[in-house]
């Protein structure tokens, strides 16, 4: 980022640090970013809208902010949300400053920061906050679009290019729901659900350089071994991608002659090609953790597919 510093009324504040994703392609999910644009369309008579994603983990909610960030042109600056969070933490947060001529350095929050900028602010896991940390939002996300900060002593307005996005998973909602003030506050709701099997090969073939000539028979054997083991929802982008990049992992992993990994971290081993056997092998460990979330002993794993 070219400015780190920006002032409120006088005061030097240090501005978060946007997310710059390096990301292939995305697959699909044209009508969900469709709702999102519509929603940040701003004009003089009618105020841009605030979304909320809504979806089961893995499923592609962050990889939609982002890239509709990317259409947009603009910085995208995320807050993640956990139950420690506080209301002035989404603001703004003080520390001893390194510069000798300054006690306190202000530091503000990716949310300050992108209503400053004119940017994104998207918060990831919203429902994980507690509802009176969220009452800063209820300022910025209507027509006031301004926040008071306790720490500066100043009120803090958003550009006119400040756009807010925010996303939960489905479990952490049913839990404990948004409060009231935030839910009529984020419209619309956007349900982003499981994407559709051509959908997932596609984001297979896109996310591995191997899969992208030549990978049919083994998204076949994919699809067979996430069929046959009665796991009771479609997989989701995340599964798909572990699966195939630790098979990936075990083919390279196997053609070692000594089982040895010369650099984990460099490009100096030589990439071996994927065999069925390697994807076997990857979705039983897959299978077993996701069983072990769901604490079932491992002793009930029943092992159906090839060593
Ligand atoms: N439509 C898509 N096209 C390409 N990759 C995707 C797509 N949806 C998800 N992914 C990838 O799947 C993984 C999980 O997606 P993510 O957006 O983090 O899910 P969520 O935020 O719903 O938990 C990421 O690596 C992401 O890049
Ligand atoms: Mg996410």
């Amino acid at each position: 980022m070219k400015e780190r510093n920006a002032k409120i009324q006088g005061k030097t504040v240090q501005l978060s640090p946007p997310y710059q994703g390096t990301h292939s392609r995305i697959v699909a999910r044209e009508n969900e970013m469709r709702k999102v644009l519509a929603a940040w369309m701003g004009r003089q008579s009618s105020q841009p809208l605030s979304p909320l994603l809504v979806g089961e983990p893995g499923v592609g909610k962050n990889r939609i902010v982002y890239e509709c960030a990317r259409l947009c042109d603009k910085e995208l600056y995320i807050f993640q949300g956990h139950e420690d969070v506080t209301a002035e933490d989404l603001i703004c947060s003080v520390r001893f400053s390194d510069d000798p001529g300054k006690k306190m350095d202000y530091i503000v929050s990716p949310l300050v920061t992108a209503m400053l900028r004119g940017g994104v602010c998207f918060i990831d896991e919203i429902a994980k906050i507690r509802p009176r940390a969220l009452a800063p939002l209820a300022s910025i996300l209507d027509e006031r679009r301004y926040v008071d900060s306790v720490l500066l002593g100043e009120r803090i307005h958003a550009h006119r290019g400040f756009r807010f996005i925010a996303a939960t998973n489905t479990d952490d909602l049913d839990e404990t729901p948004l409060p009231e003030f935030i839910r009529s506050r984020m419209r619309p709701v956007i349900r982003v659900e499981y994407p559709e099997r051509s959908e997932i090969d596609g984001i297979i073939r896109s996310h591995f350089e191997e899969m992208k000539a030549d990978g049919s028979s083994l998204l076949d054997r994919f699809w067979e071994l996430w069929t046959n083991n009665g796991i009771n929802r479609p997989p989701t982008p995340r599964d798909s991608i572990y699966i195939f990049g630790y098979a990936l992992n075990l083919a390279d992993f196997e053609s070692l002659r000594d089982r040895r990994p010369c650099n984990l971290e460099s490009d100096s081993c030589e990439s071996a090609p994927i065999e069925e056997k390697h994807l076997d092998k990857a979705f039983d460990v897959f299978r077993e953790s996701t069983r072990r979330d769901n604490n079932v002993p491992s002793t009930h794993i029943h092992s159906s597919t090839k060593q």
